[in-house]
């Protein structure tokens, strides 16, 4: 049930730093290391592996786009993300020593499904991510993580999109651990990070206002920009499939880096461009491309880390996320973008938990 929410999309984002909560329960244990129990029967089983593929559809795919970096950097394993649909037909090369990782929510994703059996046929190990471990997907593999974020109602996913960002994260440091490929310093970093994410998110929640009052000045654009570099460039891709979805409001994700080769030409006065700027070490850059968009009109929107109140004098309005190990914003940062998306379609009066042509399990190609 609803509860004193008006949709399930709503109330879905407001149980973010339980189902947050749920999913890391068990598995950091008293010495702060990551384990997890359902996975007790794969030890040593990633040792051998020297790549891995992430697969998965739409908001799943985008977290398995973060997953990708968060994996590559902590254990140095080169991965590759692939949609679904793409990667079951391009003849990928797969071997008995790649880790093949499935994201989805349902589980019953028909490419997703279709993704995993092929990969296994070809000797692979598959690895689902999934949040309901009754499913096909979670049948089919050899190793399943559950995101506990319970029943997601709401088209529109949101919070199995932070359970799989924390998923990631919690397996990238276990398969660092299991490789020694991690410093103690970055670990136990990584490790506080994630216990604070649940109120921190909270922190964001209870400051929706700001992000709704920005959301309805956006309700008429006939279209948007999302911008960012690195993690936020992926944060931006699920940012703007969101927007997309349920207030039909057409937008495009961007990297920031990328847009003078093109995209800047549809840049004029007033439109909208929400710029995230989480990323310390690519902050200047993104900077100056936020400057680029402004230059032509733009009406920038920046998403940025507490303290980084300079930003102030390069954007038209701004909102500010809890500081976090930059690996980790992911999660932050797509709180203020679901909650964009969710009152715009709000003030368009969409039918927001069931958009039009969608359905919540895509169980056909
Ligand atoms: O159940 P799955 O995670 O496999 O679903 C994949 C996509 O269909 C799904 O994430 C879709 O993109 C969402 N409606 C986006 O909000």
């Amino acid at each position: 049930e609803k509860g004193p929410f008006e949709h399930f999309m709503l109330k879905e984002i407001h149980e973010q730093p339980l189902t947050l909560r749920g999913t890391m329960l068990g598995r950091i244990n008293d010495g702060n290391q990551v384990s997890f129990p359902e996975l007790a029967h794969a030890a040593g089983a990633f040792q051998q592996v020297d790549k891995i593929f992430i697969v998965a559809c739409g908001t799943a795919y985008h977290a398995g786009l973060v997953g990708g970096t968060v994996l590559e950097k902590l254990t140095r394993i080169p991965v590759q993300c692939d949609i679904a649909s793409e990667f079951r037909y391009r003849d990928p090369i797969v071997t008995d020593r790649t880790l093949v990782i499935v994201v989805s929510q349902s589980g019953e994703t028909a490419d997703t499904l279709a993704a995993l059996q092929e990969s296994r046929r070809q000797g692979a190990k598959v690895l689902a991510i999934t949040n309901v471990p009754t499913s096909s997907v979670a049948r089919d593999a050899d190793y399943v993580i559950a995101t506990k974020a319970g029943p997601e109602i709401a088209v529109a996913s949101t919070k199995a999109y932070t359970a799989q960002l924390l998923a990631f994260y919690l397996f990238g440091i276990y398969l660092a651990q299991e490789r020694q490929t991690l410093s103690a310093e970055l670990h136990a970093e990584l490790i506080k990070g994630l216990k604070s994410l649940p109120v921190q998110v909270e922190k964001l929640l209870e400051n929706a206002n700001q992000v709704k009052l920005y959301a309805e000045s956006i309700k008429d654009a006939e279209s948007l920009f999302f911008i960012g570099r690195g993690l936020d460039y992926a944060v931006a891709l699920e940012g703007s499939l969101k927007l997309k979805e349920i207030s039909y409001i057409h937008s495009e994700a961007y990297a920031a880096g990328e847009l003078k080769h093109g995209t800047l030409a549809l840049i004029e006065k007033d439109t909208p461009v929400i710029a995230l700027a989480t990323q310390m070490d690519l902050y200047e850059k993104t900077v100056s491309n936020i400057k680029e968009v402004k230059a032509r009109g733009a009406h920038v929107m920046g998403i940025t880390v507490e303290g980084n109140v300079g930003l102030l004098n390069a954007v038209d309005e701004i909102c500010f996320i809890p500081p976090s190990h930059g690996l980790l914003a992911p999660i932050l940062a797509v709180v203020p973008l679901q909650l964009i998306s969710y009152y715009a379609s709000l003030a368009l009066e969409n039918d927001i938990d069931k958009p039009r042509n969608l359905a919540k399990s895509v169980t056909v190609e």
